[in-house]
């Protein structure tokens, strides 16, 4: 079950590839850094066929990012992703993903936005954007109301607040795309990517998982 797998992950790196010819090196350097998943944003032509070369692969769990419309989430599934994340929270995207059994991540901002999540009966959204929404403190506060619901929470996230998130046990994973930084991906620096995906894993480990 992907949210189950998600919880074991706990950390997924958000990718901007404008080179579909990287994202083999790139899949590579993520597993050997230590991570099984990855999202990849729907921001630059280059996505889809990304996502089409990461999905042929069997040690890595590909989604699909900032996903705004209907078109992109049936494309992006077309292309192999197992999971659809959006920044808003999209009634009908929503919909669409549980109609088809794709598991969906929406980003809510709001109670109410989670409570229209709720209402559509997820019970995990991505909390975005995290840092700049009043980070941990604003999640304790939604998390006390939304007792029910898990988080992703992305945007602003880096190795020096990853583990304060993870420790609020409605947390299920947090996204971050200081882990491939775009220059570096632009200059082909895979060792940097693997070495701070590893520094990630390694805060991992020492740190137990609270998620609920
Ligand atoms: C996203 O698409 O989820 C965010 O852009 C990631 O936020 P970050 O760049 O601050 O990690």
């Amino acid at each position: 079950m992907f949210f189950e797998e998600l919880k074991k992950i706990r950390l997924v790196p958000v990718v901007v590839i404008d080179d579909a010819g990287l994202a083999t090196p790139l899949a590579d350097a993520i597993v050997a850094g230590g991570l099984s998943s990855v999202e990849i944003t729907l921001r630059t032509e280059e996505a889809l066929a990304a996502i089409k070369t990461m999905a042929a692969r069997s040690d890595l769990m590909v989604g699909a990012g900032t996903v705004l419309t209907l078109d992109q989430a049936k494309a992006a599934v077309d292309c192999g992703a197992r999971f659809i994340v959006s920044p808003g929270m999209s009634p009908i995207l929503v919909d669409w993903c549980l109609a088809a059994k794709i598991p969906v991540i929406p980003g809510c901002a709001t109670p109410t936005e989670i409570q229209m999540a709720m209402e559509r009966g997820l019970d995990t959204v991505k909390f975005f954007p995290a840092e700049q929404l009043g980070g941990v403190k604003m999640l304790v506060t939604l998390t006390a109301v939304f007792q029910a619901m898990h988080f992703m929470p992305t945007g602003g996230i880096t190795a020096d607040n990853l583990l304060n998130y993870l420790a609020l046990p409605q947390v299920v994973a947090c996204g971050g795309s200081w882990l491939v930084k775009t220059g570096w991906l632009k200059e082909k620096k895979f060792t940097e990517i693997r070495q701070e995906i590893a520094r990630a894993v390694q805060l991992l480990e020492n740190s137990p998982t609270r998620c609920l």
